[in-house]
């Protein structure tokens, strides 16, 4: 618009003819630079497909809820009152657990995962059922290391990682307007760690987008607590709702808790990881007492 206006204007004024040309040339070149600047950056943006941040790494949120329509994905399931949603939707909250919390939080799940390890770029640990990546495999922690697995962790970790658990689901009732005792922790529960090195397994493959309820069946409520910072400790590795009209994120930041309706309301994806490494823990909830499970503890 500017250029066009520039050359018009300069067509009136006989006395610039000559230095037209040139001009004309130089815009012509200046806006040949500007294309393939653009063209360029969305190139270099083409996997930046984002098109709305609920959540900065850099804010602090009192706590964001968005409510969505739920899918019919619950329907196929056993029907609990008062605990399988009839409302649905997202929240995300700086305000439950405190850095400080997650950084200790954090010590459980490096001191746990450092017994092993994927080959490929993901590894979990899973406190409750003792699984543990190791290679292309995964081993039971509790029977791999018997008695000497008290070495490793201490009461007061799994009394740390209980309190966090039930401020979560507190978290989740409160903003859902459901009883917190309907509630039941189900597995998958467990802290994962990400890093750019390439997948092995399809294990290691964590950004596909999937509906956490058609994955496992059980999901009525799926929480991430956030262990690491989004451009501090890690880049890419950013969660992704992807809706029908836009791709909406939470960027990772130690002690966030995101949570949502575990149907496909909830479409979503985790960002490869492209540098450093990233924790995080994934805290389920069902409403069907038959599957809960219990929390950890040494036996
Ligand atoms: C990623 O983690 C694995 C262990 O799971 C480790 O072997 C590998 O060196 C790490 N890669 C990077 C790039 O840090
Ligand atoms: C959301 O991102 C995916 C890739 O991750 C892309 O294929 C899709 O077109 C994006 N959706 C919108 C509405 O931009």
């Amino acid at each position: 618009m500017v250029v066009v206006f520039s050359v018009l204007s300069m067509k009136k004024d006989r006395a610039l003819r000559e230095g037209q040309r040139t001009w004309l040339r130089n815009a012509g070149l200046g806006a040949g630079f500007v294309l393939a600047a653009l063209l360029l950056w969305s190139s270099l943006g083409a996997e930046d497909d984002v098109a709305e941040v609920l959540a900065h790494h850099g804010e602090v949120l009192a706590g964001r809820f968005i409510e969505v329509p739920c899918s019919e994905d619950y329907d196929s399931h056993r029907r609990f009152e008062g605990c399988t949603p009839r409302r649905c939707g997202r929240g995300i909250t700086d305000s439950v657990i405190t850095r400080e919390e997650a950084e200790r939080i954090r010590s459980i799940a490096e001191k746990g995962l450092s017994l092993g390890g994927s080959d490929g770029g993901a590894s979990i640990l899973d406190l409750h059922s003792g699984a543990l990546s190791v290679g292309k495999h995964f081993v039971n922690l509790y029977r791999y290391f018997g008695d000497r697995i008290h070495n490793v962790f201490s009461e007061e970790d799994f009394r740390l990682y209980r309190h966090v658990r039930r401020k979560v689901q507190l978290t989740i009732a409160d903003a859902f307007g459901i009883s917190s005792s309907l509630l039941h922790l189900t597995k998958p529960t467990f802290f994962s760690r990400m890093n750019s090195t390439e997948a092995r397994t399809a294990h290691d493959e964590y950004w596909h987008a999937h509906v956490d309820k058609v994955t496992y069946g059980s999901f009525d409520y799926t929480s991430l607590l956030y262990l690491s910072d989004y451009l501090e400790d890690f880049g890419g590795g950013r969660f992704v709702f992807m809706d029908e009209g836009a791709n909406r994120t939470v960027e990772p930041r130690a002690g966030r808790v995101s949570f949502f309706t575990s149907g496909s309301e909830n479409l979503h994806r985790v960002e490869k990881v492209h540098w450093g490494t990233r924790y995080a823990v994934t805290i389920a909830f069902t409403c069907n007492p038959d599957h809960g499970i219990a929390d950890p503890a040494f036996t």
